[in-house]
């Protein structure tokens, strides 16, 4: 069973979650890591679930395109939005002090 470590507020809160977990469902019902990590929308729409993955980042599959398109440079950073992830292996993450995403483009 993956173990999950979200690093936040100089805190480290840890659990164990089943294989193929979305950590956004779980918190959704209340479980681990509720209440340590923020999301809203759950669809890769919104991007108040991006994180940093501080280990275990190279389990993940490539990012999808929703990813791409919320995080754009901000995926070379180590960056990954949570609820579109299905977790199978040991994950370190943060939400504190991310790189904010760069300001649309306003040109016409
Ligand atoms: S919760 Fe909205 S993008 Fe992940």
């Amino acid at each position: 069973m993956p173990k999950i470590a979200i690093h936040k507020d100089g805190h480290i809160h840890e659990g164990e979650v089943k294989d193929n977990t979305n950590l956004v469902v779980r918190a959704g019902i209340k479980q681990f890591p509720f209440p340590h990590l923020k999301y809203r929308c759950g669809m890769g729409q919104c991007g108040t679930c991006t994180s940093h993955i501080l280990a275990g980042g190279e389990h993940l599959p490539p990012p999808n395109w929703k990813e791409q398109k919320i995080l754009g440079e901000r995926l070379k950073l180590g960056y990954r939005l949570c609820c579109q992830l299905w977790i199978n292996q040991d994950l370190a993450l943060t939400q504190d002090n991310l790189v904010p995403a760069a300001p649309p483009c306003t040109s016409s």
